[in-house]
């Protein structure tokens, strides 16, 4: 049974999308339909098709009552959008559907779980939210909310557990096909950690441990975990919200951790081993991970800054956008390691090769190498290894107003991105730092421009750095400077959704 709210909000999708054009949105990063989107949710593979829900306002640019939005994709690219799951329409959920997960029931069916979140007025006459995780039953395009709802609540919480901060449950199945989910919590002293509860069905849950706390380290409230292991080791990735910088990482206030480590199959804890921010730009949140029929784990993250996004230069009827899907690898040294999915290869055409070319206190510009849907390799060293260059800059969406750079200055080790110039008429974030590995200054880049947003991946995929742009399309120049001696190489492909 479709409630009316559900109703209402799939024909106004229906009816809205169509006004909005198609140049206007990013060509193959998933948008908001209509309206507003923020955390990826639910990502799946479900009947042979991957399966992206999101945190969904339909009714307006901005975020109001959670819906969920749906959207599916045989390619992770290409991406049709289907009606919205699910709806703010219970007496649990009525003040929304908050992040949540997907998997498989033995059954075939598709169970949902989020969190479900109701308004109390408090003694002192606050609004606070109260939240808890509920789930719903589908066939991959249509869910019924369980009439067991709310599956977890505060009497799932151990001592001292915050029910406002309880939420965002990512599931998984077990060797056994039993359940697992984990889900962000504040202890009584306001601080983060994720709870691990088990499931024999997905509908009976129990609380089984706290997995990881914060001890105070990486901001407070933990929003949006995922669990999996990856390459001999296990990994926690989840979005704190007000981080406080550490050196080179957690630089975005409310930004992403990734905790390497291991699961001691004894005691079922889980060790830490190595911590780092999941990217370095400006525009990146609440990852979350599927694994592919082939063995592969890839994340998407929602692209955008929860300190920025309100502060807009331009309106549109929609706002929001996902990253681009991304393979994870741990490396033996513990460091996370992130490609752009391999099936971006095959949206490349045009290739445009110029190798070796000598840049010496100057700034050129390639034939052929311009565009605003692209993917560009960028291989840069030094001419002469004991004469390092002191620094190298690309500049891209670049007209006479316009233009973002990302540059080098190998000496300090360091990159920035700096979209000051990106069209943009606020002061908000423009630039972001990182502190990259490089021999004599060898450096590789991939610099991925989709319509309203970059994404650079640095020494094939340690680090990566993701920002959206406001950029007019006309903009489409890339220059290349270098101050010193250097010599680059760089292959650019059309992407052609
Ligand atoms: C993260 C988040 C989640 C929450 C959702 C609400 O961006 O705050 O914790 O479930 O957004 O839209």
């Amino acid at each position: 049974m479709v409630s009316q709210t559900l109703r209402e909000a799939r024909k106004y999708e229906e009816m809205t999308e169509g006004k909005i054009n198609r140049e206007e949105r990013p060509a193959f990063h998933l948008a908001a339909r209509v309206g507003w989107m923020n955390d990826p949710n639910g990502f799946s593979f479900y009947q042979g098709e991957y399966h992206l829900f999101y945190q969904y306002h339909p009714y307006s640019s901005y975020w109001g009552p959670m819906h969920w939005g749906h959207a599916v994709s045989s390619d992770l690219l290409h991406w049709r959008q289907l009606p919205a799951a699910l709806a703010p329409d219970s007496a649990y959920d009525r003040d929304g559907c908050f992040s949540g997960s997907a998997e498989t029931l033995s059954d075939g069916r598709q169970l949902l779980m989020y969190t479900g979140v109701l308004k109390e007025t408090q003694p002192d006459g606050r609004s606070r939210e109260v939240q808890t995780q509920c789930v719903a039953v589908g066939n991959g395009l249509d869910y019924e909310k369980f009439s067991g709802n709310p599956v977890l609540t505060e009497k799932d919480l151990p001592e001292g557990g915050s029910r406002f901060d309880f939420r965002d449950p990512k599931m998984w199945r077990e060797a056994d096909g039993s359940f697992r989910c984990v889900a962000g919590n504040c202890n009584g002293e306001g601080d983060g950690r994720v709870l691990l509860f088990r499931s024999q069905d997905g509908f009976q849950w129990n609380f089984e441990r706290v997995l990881a706390e914060n001890g105070g380290r990486f901001g407070r409230m933990w929003e949006c975990p995922d669990f999996f292991s990856l390459d001999g080791f296990h990994v926690l990735l989840t979005s704190p919200q007000d981080m406080m910088p550490k050196g080179f990482e957690y630089h975005n206030g409310n930004g992403t951790l990734c905790l390497v480590g291991h699961l001691n199959p004894e005691t079922g804890d889980f060790v830490e081993e190595h911590d780092q921010a999941v990217d370095y730009g400006i525009d990146f949140y609440a990852p979350q991970t599927v694994l592919a029929p082939d063995g592969r784990r890839i994340m998407i993250g929602w692209m955008q800054n929860w300190d920025t996004c309100n502060l807009r230069s331009q309106e549109h009827s929609w706002f929001g956008q996902m990253s681009l899907p991304r393979e994870l690898a741990i490396r033996e040294d513990k460091r996370l390691i992130q490609k752009p999915v391999r099936e971006l290869d095959q949206l490349r055409c045009g290739q445009v090769r110029h190798e070796n070319v000598p840049v010496k206190d100057e700034t050129i510009c390639l034939e052929g190498v311009e565009g605003r849907q692209v993917d560009v390799e960028l291989l840069i060293r030094s001419l002469d290894p004991e004469k390092v260059y002191r620094k190298f800059a690309v500049r891209f969406a670049q007209d006479e107003i316009c233009h973002t750079a990302v540059s080098f200055r190998p000496y300090e080790s360091i990159i920035r991105l700096d979209r000051k110039f990106s069209g943009s008429r606020r002061a908000i974030i423009h630039q972001r730092r990182c502190q990259v590995n490089h021999d004599n200054g060898t450096l590789k880049l991939r610099i991925i421009l989709d319509r309203r947003s970059v994404e650079v991946f640095i020494n094939d995929g340690e680090h990566v750095m993701s920002a959206v742009l406001d950029t007019v399309q006309s903009a489409r120049g890339f220059s290349f400077f270098v101050d010193g001696e250097a010599v680059i190489d760089v292959v650019k492909y059309e992407l052609k959704i």
